[in-house]
């Protein structure tokens, strides 16, 4: 490999540790982002004028940057927005919306699900295809209409991690650039961006915390289960903290939205299945604490990654770890580092191969 380690024990810990840098350069891509597409690709602003839908495909951890971008689609540029794993997307008959950009998520670029998902593209079924990609000069970069660079940098750790946060930082731009085609304002415009420019310094804060996230790693190292529960649109973080958690520490670990638990999992929760809860507000945690308490006799626990303005403490059975107080918008991402970090610290601790987890590939190019 000819990126090198440096003072870090593995790839992976080094790329977590390079997201600051990695965000702010993705960023930077869009100089002009309330005015002007071109950081999209040639002939953004003509096929952004014409997009009234946004149809993802993706697998893996860029299929759950697609599942945060439909929150931000919808909720802040009002695009209607579905997301489906490209292994599904490519075998289905479709009835396709006029007017739907087909997107693409990829870190390599080169996933054989993905880009089959694109090459069977109807000839008019889409106003156009855009591709989030890492690789440059990549398949999927070579074949659709638009590209969009992520600056992550080469990434060699399998289980992704800067990839997947710099590709939430490039849909939240095209957020805005679909957004403002369609009444989101001047000022929340602006709000996004400058909450984007201070992603940085609260990714930073968040590392900061290793050693505390670490202290709180060493009580999945004897589980075998995990559960990770999110509401929102952190709902696909929880999904994206689970996968990390089965990817390199090999603990089987689900993600629930959280007001599915009572549905079900709850039957699950003992001593050897803690449950992660991801930003809850007081309301919510209110609720998993009650759901708790039933299972508190068999051991439960709850571990609680939660703003550090909202002010919730540890108490018997519930371990909080406080975050840096951020804007909403880029929480999913900040909250992103704090899980990989978690998932990271239980692995190394379990004595697996983080960098290169058994049978799993950095880039799945056959079916
Ligand atoms: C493999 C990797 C994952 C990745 C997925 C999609 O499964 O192990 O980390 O998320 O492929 O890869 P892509 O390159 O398309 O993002």
């Amino acid at each position: 490999e000819s990126v090198e380690l440096g003072a870090y024990d593995h790839y992976m810990l080094k790329e977590i540790y390079d997201q600051p840098r990695a965000l702010a350069a993705t960023f930077h891509a869009c100089d002009n982002l309330l005015r002007d597409d071109s950081c999209f690709g040639d002939g953004a602003a003509a096929i952004f004028d014409r997009v009234n839908n946004v149809q993802i495909a993706a697998c893996g951890t860029s299929y759950h940057a697609g599942m945060v971008a439909r929150y931000w689609l919808e909720e802040l540029a009002g695009i209607a927005c579905e997301v489906e794993v490209a292994s599904e997307f490519r075998y289905r008959k479709r009835v396709q919306h006029e007017g739907t950009l087909l997107l693409t998520i990829s870190q390599s670029g080169e996933t054989a699900d993905t880009l089959a998902a694109l090459r069977n593209a109807g000839e008019h079924e889409f106003v156009g295809t855009m591709v989030i990609a890492n690789v440059d000069n990549s398949s999927l970069v070579r074949e659709s209409d638009l590209v969009f660079l992520t600056r992550a940098g080469a990434e060699i750790g399998v289980a992704s991690t800067k990839a997947f946060t710099t590709q939430l930082v490039a849909l939240l731009m095209l957020t805005i650039a679909l957004g403002r085609r369609r009444g989101m304002s001047p000022e929340k415009q602006q709000e996004v961006i400058n909450a984007l420019q201070r992603l940085p310094d609260f990714v930073e804060e968040t590392l900061e915390l290793d050693t505390n996230i670490q202290q709180l790693s060493e009580a999945f190292i004897p589980k075998h289960h995990a559960l990770f529960l999110g509401r929102g649109i952190q709902y696909p973080i929880a999904m994206e903290g689970s996968l990390k958690l089965k990817e390199i520490s090999y603990i089987h670990a689900e993600a629930y939205p959280a007001g599915e638990l009572k549905h079900g999992p709850l039957a699950l929760v003992d001593d050897d299945m803690p449950v992660v809860a991801v930003a809850p507000g007081d309301e919510l945690l209110e609720k998993l604490k009650s759901n708790l308490e039933e299972v508190r006799s068999r051991g439960g626990e709850l571990f609680v990654f939660a703003d550090r303005a909202a002010g919730f403490s540890s108490e018997p059975r519930v371990k909080v770890l406080n975050m840096p107080h951020c804007p909403e918008v880029i929480k999913p991402i900040v909250y992103t580092v704090a899980l990989q970090l978690l998932s990271y610290h239980v692995a190394v601790q379990k004595g697996t191969d983080v960098d290169k987890p058994r049978n799993l590939a950095k880039s799945v190019t056959v079916e």
